[in-house]
C-alpha cells in the first residue's frame, strides 16, 4: 500500500538524475507523499523547479536555509522511506561512512526508516574495489540495492552501471509496503538451547542450534511483523529485529515475561531445559574432589506460564522435539501448556530437528486441526508456522455491528 507514505526522493549529482523525474512522477500519481532532497550537485543535472512541481513539497538541498533548524533529523524521523535515486558513489560512500556533509546525507543516518539506493556511475566506478565495498556494507546493513543495468552511460560509453529503469525503481518501493499478514503486528520468538551453569566453564545443554527460531523471526520480520528474537546462539539477524541475548532458562524466562501481553504472536522455538542443577559452584570443580554428585531442580515452564496469564487477543505457539508417539505427546502438551499451535517434530527422523537446514513438522491446534508438513527448509517451516498464527489472529480493528465505518 504506497498511498500516504512519506518517501523522502534522494537526487544526487549523476547524469541520470533526469530519471528520478518519472520516479517522482510514479510515486506522487501513486499517492505517496514525496520530499525531494537535491543535493548541490545535482543541479547542475536536473532543475530543481521541475520536482518541486511534480513532488509534493519543494525541493530541499541545504541543512541551512530551511526555517527549520534540523531538517534533517525531522525528515528521517517522519519518512517512511528513503530513496536515493541516481545514488553516486559519493552519496554511497557517506552512508557507509556515516559521514553526513549534506541534508541527503544527514537524513541518511538520521533515520531508522527503509533505505533504497540506485546507484549509477561508469563502469570503472562501479567495478572499483572501494564501491564494491561499500555496496556489500550497504546490503550487509539491509539497504535495499536497485541494481544498476547494462547499456548506454554518459558519454557515448557503455558498460554496467547505467540506472535502472525508473519503473524497476518504483517496483522497489512498492515492495517495500507490500502488506504481509503480520504488518502492525508484534512477534516475539525464543530461539536456541539454554545452557545451565555446573560450574563458570561447565554447563548442561541441548543439540539445538537455534536454526528454526531464527528462521521464524526473519519470517516474522519479512511477513511486516515487528520483531523481539530472545535467543541464545550468536546467528546474525537482519536489521530491525530487536535481538536479546540469554544464557539460562531463568534468564529466558525474565526476558519472555517483560511485556509478555503486548504481544501478538509468541512462538517458544527454543529448547528450554527442564532441570538445572542446585547451586552452581562458583569456581571450578576440581578432579581431586572426587566425583561429583550433582543434584538437579525444574527450572521454570515458560510456554506453561504464557498459556495460563495468555490475553486473548495473543496466539501462543509451543514447540515439541519427540523420539516417539508424536501425536498423543504432542496433543496432551497442546493442551497441558495452554497453547493455541503446538508444532511437532520427530527429531529421531533423518534430516529433522536439531543442527539441519531442513525440518518435517506437524502443526496441532487446539481447535483440533491437523497439519503436516512435509520435509523442508526451516524457512518453509517457518512461514507456514507464522500463516497458522496469522490465520487465528482476530481482525487488528474489527468493525462492531452498531458502528458504521468512516466516511
Ligand atoms: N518449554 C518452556 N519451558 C521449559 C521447557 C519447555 O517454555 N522449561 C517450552 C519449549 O520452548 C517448547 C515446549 O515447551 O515450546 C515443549 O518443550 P518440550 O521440551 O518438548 O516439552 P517438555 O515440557 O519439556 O516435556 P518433555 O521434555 O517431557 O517432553
Amino acid at each position: 500500500m504506497l498511498q500516504g507514505r512519506r518517501v523522502v526522493l534522494g537526487i544526487s549529482g549523476g547524469i541520470a538524475a533526469y530519471k528520478a523525474i518519472e520516479v517522482c512522477r510514479r510515486l506522487v500519481d501513486a499517492g505517496v507523499h514525496v520530499i525531494p532532497v537535491l543535493t548541490e550537485q545535482a543541479h547542475h543535472m536536473v532543475g530543481p523547479t521541475t520536482f518541486t512541481a511534480l513532488a509534493s513539497e519543494p525541493v530541499k538541498t541545504s541543512l541551512w536555509h530551511d526555517r527549520d533548524p534540523i531538517p534533517h533529523t525531522k525528515l528521517g524521523q517522519t519518512a517512511d522511506a528513503i530513496v536515493v535515486c541516481p545514488a553516486t558513489a559519493r552519496v554511497i560512500s557517506d552512508l557507509v561512512t556515516g559521514r553526513s556533509g549534506d541534508l541527503l546525507s544527514a537524513t541518511l543516518i538520521a533515520t531508522a526508516a527503509p533505505v533504497i539506493v540506485c546507484p549509477a556511475m561508469h563502469t570503472e566506478m562501479w567495478e572499483h574495489p572501494a564501491v564494491r565495498h561499500n555496496i556489500e556494507v550497504l546490503v550487509e546493513r539491509g539497504v535495499v540495492i536497485v541494481w544498476p543495468e547494462e547499456g548506454r552511460l554518459a558519454g557515448g560509453d557503455i558498460g554496467k552501471g547505467r540506472l535502472a529503469d525508473p519503473l524497476v525503481v518504483f517496483e522497489a518501493v512498492e515492495e517495500l509496503f507490500q502488506d504481509g499478514p503480520l504488518r502492525g503486528r508484534r512477534v516475539l520468538i525464543t530461539a536456541g538451547g539454554t545452557r545451565e551453569p555446573l560450574d563458570p566453564v561447565r554447563f548442561l545443554g541441548n543439540r539445538s542450534s537455534g536454526k528454526q527460531g531464527h528462521a521464524l523471526a526473519e519470517q516474522a520480520a519479512a511477513m511486516g511483523a515487528e520483531v523481539t528474537l530472545v535467543t541464545t546462539v550468536e546467528l546474525p539477524v537482519s536489521p530491525g529485529i530487536r535481538r536479546i541475548e540469554v544464557g539460562t532458562a531463568a534468564e529466558m524466562h525474565s526476558a519472555v515475561q517483560t511485556d509478555s501481553g503486548s504481544y501478538d504472536v509468541i512462538v517458544m522455538a527454543a529448547a528450554v531445559a527442564d532441570f538445572r542443577p542446585v547451586g552452581a559452584s562458583t569456581q571450578k570443580i576440581k578432579k581431586d574432589g572426587g566425583v561429583p554428585t550433582v543434584v538437579l531442580e525444574p527450572t521454570v515452564d515458560i510456554l506453561a506460564g504464557l498459556g495460563q496469564t495468555k490475553p486473548s487477543h495473543q496466539v501462543l505457539v509451543g514447540f515439541a522435539a519427540e523420539t516417539e508417539n508424536l501425536a498423543s505427546n504432542a496433543q496432551e502438551k497442546l493442551h497441558r501448556k495452554g497453547a493455541d499451535l503446538l508444532v511437532a517434530n520427530d527429531v529421531s527422523a533423518p534430516g529433522v530437528g536439531f543442527a539441519h537446514d531442513t525440518n518435517a513438522v506437524t502443526i496441532y491446534g487446539a481447535d483440533g486441526s491437523v497439519a503436516e508438513i512435509a520435509r523442508s527448509p526451516k524457512t518453509t517451516i517457518a512461514r507456514k508456522v507464522l500463516e497458522a498464527a496469522a490465520d487465528r489472529l482476530a481482525p487488528k480493528h474489527p468493525i462492531q455491528d452498531n458502528e458504521s465505518p468512516e466516511p
